[in-house]
């Protein structure tokens, strides 16, 4: 048996996580779940697997689900906040940790995973866009294994000799990363500083939580994504190219200096990933349909539209600018997409946001996880000083 924490279990990937694991029963055992709010889901949670430990990061929830949890009969311990997404990252005998928590929040707990040298299963893009190789080598020197969740990565992974995370493979020439180009792709300019937050999060392919979703439709997703490869992968920038693949069924590809060109396939389906990187380097059945090619028809590649879609540029510059650059970044875009989401912020106003920051805040190097921190509150404030209530940016 081995044992799995989960933290963001009551998301997308936490759900689709637990999807998998209750089809092996036999094979995993939830020993932790973490979540922020969602009390009710939670407890759903944990009288289906009766986890050892519970973490709800707000105090008042954790209190209601410990009463509720004791009035089930269950002894499930309950904790809370940052503590608590500690305790679970490192719980005794959960050799494999599901960080799916979404943005900045998953930074602590993903480190705190990987010094203590699990298997940490990076959904959580955010935290190793942020802290850069400063988690490549909390996971070197915690002995950690890092497996990419992120079904592009997971891709590329599946199509690359086994070997050390952040280490460039022999023969690589340079590794595509595919975009589905999100609900607008191909729509005029015009329309896009009406777009609605229900719009943004009705993605044509993927099921997703709000944040990526948004991400997804500014391309910023992509972004992050081409930052994380580069990183996960050992690549220089310029070493990952970016190509919209409206049927999202071709993941990403590996190309070799020979002419080789590697893929992976399968349908948009989280579980594919999840359970990849949980059985690996084992195959385990995921519920996810088999890939039917002969319904399947043509399959399309084209170059992303950079100015429609200025995200995936100014992620492309943070990267080649380096050090704190992409904390700058990231943490720009959680605050834009957060106003997004509540209406305070016209969807075109996200990247003037993010460039405004990116202008006024200088890079500085990242020598510890503080630097990170610091450059990821300058810029959530710059961000929320200009975001004004017009739904547009302050002069
Ligand atoms: N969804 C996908 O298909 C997909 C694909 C690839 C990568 N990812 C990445 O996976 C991560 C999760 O995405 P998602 O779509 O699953 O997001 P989501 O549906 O919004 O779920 C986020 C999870 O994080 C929890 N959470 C948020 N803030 C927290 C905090 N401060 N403390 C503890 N828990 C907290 C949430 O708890 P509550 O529910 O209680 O708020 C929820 O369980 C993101 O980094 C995303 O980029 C997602």
């Amino acid at each position: 048996m081995t044992g799995v924490a989960i933290l963001g279990s009551t998301g997308s990937v936490g759900k689709s996580t637990l999807d998998v694991i209750a089809r092996h029963p036999d094979r995993f055992r939830v020993l932790a779940l973490a979540a922020r709010g969602r009390r009710e889901l939670l407890l759903e949670q944990c009288l289906a697997f009766r986890p050892e430990l519970a973490v709800l990061a707000e105090p008042e929830g954790a209190r209601e689900l410990a009463a509720a949890l004791k009035q089930h009969g269950l002894r499930t311990a309950v904790l809370t906040g940052e503590a608590g997404l500690a305790a679970a990252a490192t719980l005794p005998g959960a050799e494999i940790v599901m960080a799916a928590i979404v943005g900045a929040a998953g930074l602590r707990s993903t480190f705190a995973a990987a010094r203590a040298g699990r298997r940490v299963l990076l959904a959580n893009k955010e935290a190793l866009v942020m802290s850069g190789r400063l988690l490549l080598e909390a996971v070197a020197a915690g002995g950690a294994a890092l497996l990419p969740i992120d079904s592009e990565h997971n891709a590329i992974f599946q199509c690359l000799p086994p070997g050390p995370a952040g280490v460039r493979a022999p023969g690589v020439r340079r590794v595509w990363l595919t975009a589905s180009g999100g609900p607008f792709l191909r729509w005029p300019a015009a329309r896009l500083a009406s777009v609605t937050p229900e719009e943004a999060c009705a993605h044509p392919r993927w099921v997703m939580g709000r944040k990526i979703s948004v991400d997804s439709a500014t391309l910023m997703n992509k972004g992050l994504e081409l930052i994380e490869a580069e990183l996960l992968f050992g690549l220089a920038p310029g070493g990952v190219e970016v190509v919209v693949h409206p049927e999202s069924i071709v993941h990403s590809l590996v190309e070799y200096v020979d002419g080789s060109t590697l893929a992976q396939l399968g349908n948009p389906d989280m579980r594919t990933p999840i359970a990849h990187a949980l059985a690996w380097p084992e195959r385990i059945e995921s519920g996810v349909e088999s890939l039917d090619l002969l319904r399947l028809g043509a399959l399309r590649f084209e170059a992303p539209d950079r100015s429609q879609f200025p995200c995936l540029k100014l992620a492309e510059a943070a990267t080649r600018t380096g050090g704190t650059a992409p904390a700058l970044l990231n943490a720009a875009n959680e605050v834009a997409v957060a106003a997004f989401l509540e209406g305070r912020l016209n969807f075109t106003a996200i990247a003037e946001v993010i460039e405004r920051v990116l202008q006024r805040l200088a890079a500085g190097p990242v020598a510890s996880l503080e630097d990170v921190l610091a450059a990821d509150a300058d810029a959530r404030r710059e961000a929320g000083g200009l975001i004004g209530a017009s739904g547009g940016v302050a002069a």
